[in-house]
């Protein structure tokens, strides 16, 4: 049993990890008998059936089995939290948000989340929810999403993750990603933390093709950290929150639920840092389109159409000769959610977009540069510059993303952030 956290490099890679030298089988997923009695338990992250490339799932080899538990009770808690799909009417209007606040009393992670909008439906399996978090107590309780997989990115503060399959520690500018099912528990080492979560109700997340690009770039797989086994040996009282179809649910164990010894497979949590993004773009005119930017996807049944992606806009050079080089005024039939990190992000120049602030660009509703980062790029002389010391990200999703009344109604919302596009002159045409 180790304190420091060991990872294993390599998206998706199968790993064989034990935190107690003999404690892995050998040859047999379930042996008749276990190394010192230990009891395997398979977690299915894909059907039985998936394809072998899509396929996950790891064995677990724990103290106890996860059976092993009283019924679940409803939680009343984590008053925030809510599942898609919603009953708001959609809306077109495009919106901004300040950060969260920091709560006023001891609020742990669990219970500091604040869900803003979601799309399709958890019972379906498709689409996802977006939740903020500010939180500033240690979790001690453990949590898991029935829902879906819990894509988490920091924007202020790190995050301890205990896991039932290690710990990860993750701070701003890397994001981590509990898959579906796998009980979790955070602590704040800097006593608070705020950030975005992407609940996937979909397809796991996984790299996309590259294409023409070729065998590099891009988020590179050496890059992603798996987590090698940790555990704790704790009888003692201990409560699991479960979130399933939307509904939280708890029960009282006698021991701690962080007890898996040794695992193998390749469903796991896992990190990244997103400065190691290995960013592409034009080196002649114009730009790509941000799916250049994609870290991660969520494929929908329909090919190159994503449930989800998850985009970032990093540091990167700008070369492009005679052209716009922000982001250019588009509608999209994809919906936009976005969220700043760090720094600013080039399209948002006259302010208002913030880091731990957010934005949202439903389908085919036209957005783009505000007013001063257009007549800043108009302007001027297109020699190579640097975008340096940013991180924004987006969260894009093929469905419409229905926001919360909370969202809808919180004191954070910008209302007028449709006059960041108010003053354009109108083009004057030859006489
Ligand atoms: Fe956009």
């Amino acid at each position: 049993m180790t304190d420091t956290p060991r990872y294993h490099p390599g998206f998706g890679n199968h790993v064989s990890t034990e935190a107690v030298p003999g404690a892995l089988p050998i040859g047999r997923n379930s042996p008749q008998h276990v190394p010192f009695g230990l009891y395997a338990e398979q977690l299915s992250g894909t059907a039985f059936t998936s394809p072998r490339h899509e396929n996950r799932r790891s064995w677990l080899y724990r103290l106890r089995p996860t059976a092993q538990h009283p019924a679940f009770t409803r939680y009343e808690g984590a008053p925030n939290l809510g599942t898609a799909p919603f009953n708001t009417l959609p809306s077109p209007n495009r919106m901004r948000w300040d950060p969260l606040p920091w709560p006023d009393a001891p609020t742990d992670w669990l219970d500091g989340l604040v869900t803003y909008g979601g799309t399709g439906s958890v019972a379906e399996q498709t689409g996802v929810a977006i939740h903020l978090y500010a939180a500033t107590a240690d979790m001690d309780r453990a949590f898991f999403s029935a829902d879906g997989e819990w894509l988490i990115v920091p924007q202020d503060g790190r995050l301890a993750i205990d896991t039932e399959l290690g710990r990860i520690d993750v701070a701003p500018l890397q994001i981590a990603v509990i898959p579906r099912g796998v009980r979790f528990r955070i602590a704040l080492p800097d006593g608070r933390a705020r950030g975005y979560v992407l609940e996937n109700y979909g397809a796991p997340f996984r790299l996309p093709d590259l294409g023409p690009i070729g065998a590099n770039g891009l988020a590179n797989p050496r890059d992603f950290e798996t987590s090698g086994a940790w555990f704790e040996d704790r009888d003692e009282p201990f409560t699991v929150i479960q979130k399933f179809q939307g509904g939280l649910w708890q029960t009282r164990l006698d021991h701690s639920p962080f007890d898996v010894v040794a695992w193998h497979g390749n469903l796991a949590p896992y990190r990244y840092d997103l400065t190691r993004f290995n960013t592409i773009n034009t080196v002649s005119f114009d730009h790509p389109d941000p799916s250049i930017f994609t870290v991660l996807t969520s494929p929908s049944d329909t090919p190159g159409t994503a449930n989800c992606d998850f985009v970032i806009f990093p540091p990167r050079w700008m070369v492009a000769e005679g052209t716009f080089r922000p982001p250019w005024f588009h509608r999209n039939v994809m919906s936009e959610f976005m969220g700043l990190i760090a720094g600013a992000y080039d399209a948002k120049e006259g302010g208002g977009f913030v880091p731990g602030g957010a934005s949202l660009h439903n389908q085919m509703n036209g957005h783009g540069p505000d007013q001063a980062s257009y007549e800043k790029a108009v302007a001027s002389d297109l020699k190579p510059v640097k975008i340096d010391g940013t991180m924004a990200f987006m969260f894009e999703t093929r469905h419409v993303v229905r926001t919360t009344a909370r969202a809808q109604t919180s004191p954070t919302m910008q209302l007028d952030y449709d006059d960041v596009w108010r003053g354009f002159p109108k083009a004057t045409l030859p006489r």
